[in-house]
């Protein structure tokens, strides 16, 4: 039970949240804070050189700073510390696609009380963001699963205990920055990126950056439909179970497992749910996401991953704990006797 007596103040800030975001998701979709990236400016010069209305730019620029976005010296307006990296476009610490990723959904979330009703997702035409979405929506998505990735790949592939000479199938890998990671910190690991054919611009489009890159192939495949490949060393599978109602996760992990050779790991990575003893609300919410998003999505309890695990086969799961401190992806393993 929680002590907090809740004031009419609180449930205001909460019920209005989405207007800070939605001036976020502006400063980002016009242009704006990826020219304050570059340094700062007035409202007069950054309407000028986006073509926006300077009056508008100016209220913009008032609320963000009003928020701590921004400091203001005058009438010139600079990012506050340590936005700059996350804001420049072609930083590799930004996160502008995760943004605009998250501002594409806005319209579809503002229709979450019909879902609720109907317990369906938004009508497909009407959703944004969807990976087989051609345009903006689909580009977003993507590079968005970039820039979460590139925060939290680093260092994760001594923890998954990967070694040179494996075989590592990176399923539903995107953009693969995982694998592209993996494989630039692990000499010698070979890694395949399967994914649907609309994805592997986005993974080309990453490879660039990795010196591994030529170690690491890119399999166009429908896990529901297709051959994994194989047989791999490692199957890691991150943030796509929950895209998924569980028969169709149990098909996929099936699949998975049957790729993997004797004595393989297949690692989960996924916003794992603890409906009793919630300690970051991210999943909970996500679930909310995948309701509006897709057929049967949502987010799973360590419980129904391990279960998806061993009736696959797979023995000793384990929950492993955290990618990161602080960070709401959790990390599950099982092995292939
Ligand atoms: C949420 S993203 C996760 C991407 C990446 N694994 C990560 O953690 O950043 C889900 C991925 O699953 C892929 N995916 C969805 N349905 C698929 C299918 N039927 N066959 C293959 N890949 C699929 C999507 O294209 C997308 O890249």
């Amino acid at each position: 039970m929680s002590d907090k007596q809740w004031q009419p103040e609180d449930l205001s800030r909460l019920a209005h949240g989405y207007w800070s975001a939605c001036a976020l998701h502006a400063a980002v979709q016009t242009g704006i804070a990826g020219a304050l990236a570059a340094g700062p400016a007035s409202a007069a010069q950054l309407a000028a050189k986006l073509n926006l209305n300077e009056r508008a730019v100016g209220m913009l620029l008032t609320a963000l700073h009003a928020t701590k976005f921004l400091e203001a010296d005058g009438e010139v307006y600079a990012l506050a510390p340590g936005l700059a990296p996350l804001l420049d476009p072609d930083s590799p610490h930004s996160q502008s696609n995760m943004i605009l990723h998250m501002a594409d959904m806005v319209a579809d979330w503002s229709k979450l009380a019909g879902c609720i009703e109907s317990g369906q997702p938004v009508e497909e035409e009407e959703r944004g963001a969807q990976e087989g979405t051609p345009g903006p929506g689909r580009s977003h998505f993507y590079r968005a699963m970039r820039d979460i990735s590139r925060g939290q790949a680093p260092g994760l592939a001594a923890r998954l205990g990967l070694a040179g000479g494996q075989h590592l199938l990176d399923l539903g890998g995107g953009p693969g920055v995982y694998a592209l990671t993996f494989a630039d910190e692990v000499v010698g690991l070979k890694a395949t990126v399967f994914d649907l054919p609309g994805s592997e611009p986005f993974f080309r489009e990453e490879a660039t950056k990795h010196a591994s890159a030529g170690r690491v192939d890119f399999l166009q495949g429908n896990y529901k439909k297709h051959d994994l490949g194989g047989p791999y060393d490692v199957v890691w599978i991150s943030q796509v179970l929950h895209g998924e109602g569980p028969e169709e996760c149990q098909l996929m992990v099936d699949k998975a497992a049957a790729a993997l050779g004797p004595g393989g790991t297949l690692w989960v990575q996924e916003f794992v749910l603890d409906p009793v003893n919630s300690t970051h609300p991210w999943p909970a919410l996500f679930a909310l996401n995948m309701l509006i998003n897709t057929e049967a999505g949502q987010s799973y309890t360590e419980k129904e991953i391990c279960e998806f695990l061993q009736n696959a086969g797979l023995e000793q799961c384990e929950f492993v704990g955290s990618t990161k401190e602080g960070s709401p992806a959790r990390l599950i393993k099982a092995v292939k006797p």
